[in-house]
């Protein structure tokens, strides 16, 4: 049976992570959830409560620990946070569903994020283990999920690029001239690749450079074209780069319309999305946010440009990738499984 407490238990594996340790900070201050045992990988170091996150300073919570599965069941929480690397994820979440139907299962990894397991050798590197699991996993995206999620059990949490270009695309579908690429030029800071040790990603590779990677070979693509519903062949072009900061992440999407439009109907277009979105900014016509408009922060921020004498459009979007592109985003998905307020642990 899914529990429907009114004060879920959690429980974080990954916790040691970047995602991670932003999500136990963002729970420990949560008021509507228990925190229950947290876990670096199964060969990871203990790392007390405080040292998870610069927020937890001072506060007292359980140390993470490495990952014993079996004491993660045995702890019975409602709900799991799979900030684990997506091959660990794909293994896991089964693990977890299958000892326990009940549980929640909540993945910030890509690992039930696209719907064909034919993908994952291509854009993953490995068979998924669990197709019909792809099948069962509600893309969390909260502003763009529709229809009852009470006995959802698996969420595939969006991908940090895929939340900034598809919270400003997908109000505008309609307008789209499909014969004209949507072109997303996104940039995050290097916070978005983890904790990794690559030579590529130390401060001296990074600081006062701007770098260009994963062009038409990305993973994000096909999550942004399925979510889009663009098929294979339509033109549609992302080029993720790495920006010299720790975090933030901030997409240039160049969009064609089938007619000439108004700012005023864009705006329209997006306050219809987004008036009952609490952590989506949208800027008046004209006026595009910069980085710092999200940093820091689970909001995004949308603004537009009209060009061409409406005929195209520069849309911006950002996001923090750590929250609103993870850990936060985690979050708010966490509250509509339970019937909690949508900016509980997050206003
Ligand atoms: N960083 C972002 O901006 C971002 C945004 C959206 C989604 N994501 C996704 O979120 C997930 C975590 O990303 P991250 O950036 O936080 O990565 P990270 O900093 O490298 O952290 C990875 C975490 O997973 C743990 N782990 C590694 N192998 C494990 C295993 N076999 N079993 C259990 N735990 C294991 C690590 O523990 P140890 O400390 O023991 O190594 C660490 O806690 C990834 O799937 C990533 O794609 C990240």
């Amino acid at each position: 049976m899914i529990s429907d407490s009114v004060c879920p238990s959690v429980s974080v594996v990954g916790a040691t992570g970047y995602a991670g340790g932003e999500l136990v900070a963002l729970l420990a201050r949560h008021g509507g959830v228990s925190l229950g045992p947290l876990y670096s990988g199964p060969e990871g170091a203990r790392v007390p409560f405080p040292r998870l996150h610069r927020s937890l300073a001072g506060q007292t919570g359980p140390e993470a620990g490495p990952l014993d599965v079996d004491g993660l069941l045995e702890a019975r929480p409602d709900a799991v946070f799979l900030a684990t690397p997506n091959e660990v994820s794909a293994e896991l979440a089964p693990l977890l569903l299958d000892w326990d139907p009940g549980l929640r299962v909540i993945d910030l990894s890509g690992a039930f994020r696209l719907s064909r397991a034919e993908d994952y050798p291509a854009w993953y590197g490995f068979p998924h283990p669990r197709p019909e699991l792809l099948e069962e996993a509600l893309y969390g995206l909260t502003e763009w999920v529709r229809g009852p999620v009470g006995s959802a059990r698996l969420v595939a949490n969006p991908g940090c690029y895929p939340t900034s270009v598809l919270l400003a695309v997908k109000p505008l579908l309609a307008l789209l001239d499909a014969a004209q690429p949507v072109v997303c030029d996104c940039k995050s800071g290097a916070s978005g690749a983890g904790r990794r040790g690559d030579v590529a990603y130390s401060f001296s590779e990074l600081a006062g450079n701007l770098r260009p990677y994963g062009a038409g070979t990305h993973r994000h693509e096909p999550e942004m074209r399925e979510q889009l519903g663009l098929p294979e062949d339509a033109p549609f072009v992302f080029v993720p780069h790495l920006l010299p900061t720790v975090r933030g992440l901030l997409s240039t999407v160049h969009v064609g319309f089938s007619r000439p439009v108004e700012g005023d109907e864009i705006s329209r277009l997006y306050a219809e999305a987004y008036s009952a979105s609490p952590l989506v900014d949208v800027w008046p016509a004209g006026t595009l946010p910069d980085l710092n408009a999200a940093v820091g922060t689970p909001r995004a921020a949308i603004g537009f440009t009209l060009l061409s004498g409406g005929r195209r459009a520069v849309l911006v979007s950002v996001i923090d990738n750590l929250l609103k592109g993870a850990a936060s985003q985690a979050v708010q998905n966490l509250n509509l499984l339970f019937g909690l307020d949508a900016t509980e642990g997050l206003a």
